[in-house]
């Protein structure tokens, strides 16, 4: 892993409080240790990111935290779901079903350069799999969070619930945790909600890793470009 400084370094932001910090040391870390966060920090740290911002304050989230026996069952059942994907459905659409520019290239370009750094090579579709199966051993994360929302909201209340992903993600940082949001789990909704108890009426938004990023590991290596400002952001003056 690169450390806070090199990561700085190499987007180019030089922080002006803990705030800043927080959000430029922000990465999704593909590699965990496994000494686990105090629960009583895991508590804290969705507290803190309840703050987030709701339309009418209505709050449109739920965290499930899966740690220990419930987290091994709930990795195997996962693993097991992604080796048979045609029995499972997306539950919403993530993404559109063709890609076009400039989104086309912006992934192309974070998922090569993730490989890259693992040494998967292209056409090794074995190592690819394997890699994204990683994801349901929460990247090795102690703590894993699976996030849903009401089926019934609107899409306004998707816009909520995001902010309450990003604060988890920036609160954790706060405290030396990482992260690692995860989408990957939504199309295997049917063991998850068998696990974890999860009404019908409740669709898996997505997973994420929670922990102590793994220093020595070539993933955590990357550093995903961002667009320069000028093409995402338009000054009128
Ligand atoms: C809602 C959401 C879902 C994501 N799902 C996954 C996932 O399933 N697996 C994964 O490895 N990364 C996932 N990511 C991480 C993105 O690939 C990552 O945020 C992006 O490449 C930018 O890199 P950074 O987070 O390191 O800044 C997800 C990100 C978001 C916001």
């Amino acid at each position: 892993m690169i450390d806070d400084g090199e990561r700085l370094a190499r987007t180019g932001i030089v922080p002006r409080n803990d705030v800043d910090r927080a959000l430029a040391t922000r990465f999704s870390v593909r590699r965990f240790r496994p000494d686990p966060p105090p629960e009583d920090l895991v508590g804290h740290i969705l507290r803190v990111a309840q703050r987030a911002p709701s339309g009418t304050n209505m709050q449109p989230w739920h965290a499930h935290v899966v740690a220990g026996a419930t987290r091994a069952r709930l990795s195997a059942a996962l693993r097991a779901a992604h080796e048979v994907p045609s029995e499972h459905r997306q539950p919403y659409a993530y993404y559109p079903p063709e890609f076009f520019e400039p989104y086309l290239s912006r992934r192309r370009k974070v998922g090569w350069d993730l490989y890259g750094l693992l040494g998967i090579a292209r056409g090794e579709s074995a190592r690819m799999h394997a890699q994204h199966a990683r994801n349901f051993d929460f990247f090795d994360a102690p703590v894993g969070l699976v996030f849903t929302i009401d089926q019934r909201l609107a899409i306004g209340s998707w816009l909520d619930h995001g902010m309450f992903l990003q604060s988890v993600m920036i609160a954790a940082r706060g405290h030396g945790l990482h992260t690692c949001p995860q989408a990957a789990f939504a199309p295997f909704h049917r063991p998850i909600r068998e696990i974890l108890a999860i009404p019908e009426t409740e669709t898996v938004v997505c997973g994420m890793a929670l922990g102590y990023a793994d220093e020595n590991a070539p993933e955590n290596r990357l550093v995903s470009e961002r667009a320069p400002l000028d093409e995402v952001v338009t000054f009128h003056r």
